[in-house]
């Protein structure tokens, strides 16, 4: 009865609309919006928030054995059968070592006046440590200084899971603290002669996922499965990597040069916004963050942490602690998916993890839950537990199933969809002083996703990896007016 009158209802009011009959609630709503009265769209970003895109070396260079470099532990993944889906390996990748000055056009154009990018450990130190190798830091001076001329400010991650074959072959990666020394080598070498150009430093991207995927999973690169305490000590290793490199970089970088981390930080979500959830969900985010960004922030592993890990915990020493602890002058998070909706519980710890409905929608990537909220919640929890005064979104995006059009256009709605919900409570958070400096779009143009090789393609360029002929897709429209306005147009 209910559903045949609604219906009845809603076709009248369609025919009525469609005969343009109505006095429609679009009209009131842009009558109010011109008046400037509409109090349900977020002040804009801040005056000086930084807009920028986002890619990773392995990713994009391709030329992975020109002018010296070493081989990493992803040339060695990609190439063992049956670790990639789709059978590629970064070998070309986007040719963008040499393409490059035609992608830093791409970026220009985006209107962005900032550009994350990564370097390549193996092009700069080819055997992990020793002797470095000045032509693979030459591409970057090359880069740089193209960056530069455009009017984009770089900002440099030091990791993003290339690591040196011979670290891997020699003391078992991560696996060593030899690794965590040899990166602060490395990032304080690079630092010192990339300073000048470079005000920010990411040291790594994601330990998070490098470090459970590559070493607890063996799903990437080195496709180790460790048991759970040596997992634990490979994690405290990147971790320690991570303080000697910030200590490494403040020595000899330029003063004023500016050093953090960019981590996937497992991102808590309330079930819904009381204040019982909510201080729930931020007991719950220190906890499920405890083994890297919460030891990096407090420089020590919270008593829940240890606990849980039990004779499996990390063995560590207090001056380790210390220099894991060491100060960042910001921190970046990666941010895609809710990865956990937390509600409040009656039981110890307070908190519970709710399960996920089979039924949750996700992007054309099935790990990537869409839930925007996730945006405004991870930085806005994540300063109030640790008292972070200075984020970036390093990383959001999605991949989308683009397809050329006979005319050359890829019309991802679906991902203009995706981001102009992310970044509409981006923008309330900021409206809100969460204090989120900037954001990097994941990605520039379709690249090396991974396991996934290209068949995912995350870019707002489109690119066709036989001809590398690069095509904006709607979407890099839709960012370009977003980043003009500085605001999304409700
Ligand atoms: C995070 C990683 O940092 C990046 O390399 C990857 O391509 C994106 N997520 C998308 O999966």
């Amino acid at each position: 009865m209910f559903s045949s009158f609604s219906r009845r209802h809603f076709a009248k009011l369609a025919g009525l609309a469609a005969l343009g009959l109505t006095a429609s609630p679009t009209e009131a709503a842009e009558s109010k919006a011109k008046q400037g009265k509409d109090r349900h769209a977020p002040a804009p970003f801040p005056k000086d928030f930084v807009w920028g895109t986002a890619t990773s070396s392995y990713q994009i260079e391709g030329a992975v054995k020109e002018d010296g470099r070493g081989p990493s532990i992803w040339d060695t993944f990609s190439h063992t059968p049956g670790k990639i889906g789709d059978g590629t390996n970064g070998d070309r990748a986007n040719e963008h070592y040499h393409r490059y000055k035609e992608d830093v056009r791409l970026i220009k154009d985006l209107g962005v006046k900032a550009y994350r990018f990564s370097i390549a450990w193996p092009r700069v130190f080819p055997e992990g440590t020793g002797k470095p190798n000045p032509k693979g830091l030459d591409f970057y001076n090359r880069l740089l200084d193209e960056l530069l001329a455009n009017g984009i400010e770089p900002y440099a991650t030091l990791y993003h899971w290339d690591l040196p074959q011979a670290l891997q072959d020699k003391v078992g990666g991560w696996q060593s603290s030899e690794t965590s020394k040899a990166f602060a080598e490395y990032s304080g070498y690079v630092a010192e002669r990339l300073s000048d150009r470079v005000k920010y430093f990411f040291t790594l991207n994601e330990a998070g996922r490098f470090l459970n995927f590559g070493y607890g999973w063996g799903i990437d690169a080195p496709g180790l499965k460790l048991p759970t305490a040596e997992l634990n000590q490979a994690r405290h290793h990147t971790v320690l990597g991570h303080g000697l490199a910030v200590q490494a970089i403040r020595a000899s970088a330029r003063k004023g040069t500016k050093v953090g981390i960019a981590e996937n930080i497992a991102a808590c979500v309330p079930a819904f916004a009381t204040p019982e959830h909510i201080r729930a969900t931020e007991m719950a985010t220190r906890e499920l963050n405890a083994g890297f960004l919460g030891v990096i922030l407090e420089g020590k592993y919270t008593d829940g942490f240890l606990a849980y890990s039990g004779k499996d915990a990390p063995k560590f020493t207090a001056d380790e602690l210390k220099i894991i602890g060491s100060k960042n002058d910001f921190v970046g998070l990666n941010i895609y998916a809710p990865q956990f909706y937390i509600a409040a519980s009656d039981k110890k710890p307070g908190w519970s993890v709710l399960p996920f409905p089979a039924s949750f929608p996700h992007m054309n990537s099935e790990w990537l839950r869409i839930g925007p909220e996730v945006i405004y919640w991870a930085p806005r929890l994540a300063a109030k537990v640790w008292n972070i005064e200075n984020i970036f979104i390093t990383e959001n995006g999605t991949s989308s199933e683009d397809k050329l059009t006979a005319d050359g256009k890829v019309n991802d709605l679906d991902r203009i969809s995706f981001l102009r919900n992310y970044l509409l409570q981006l923008q309330r958070a900021t409206a809100e002083g969460v204090p989120v400096r900037g954001y990097f779009l994941w990605s520039l143009m379709d690249n090396f996703e991974w396991i996934f090789g290209f068949e995912k393609r995350f870019g707002v360029y489109h690119v066709d990896f036989e001809t590398q002929a690069r095509v904006p897709k709607l979407s890099a429209a839709f960012y370009r007016d977003v980043v003009a306005k500085n605001a999304i147009g409700v």
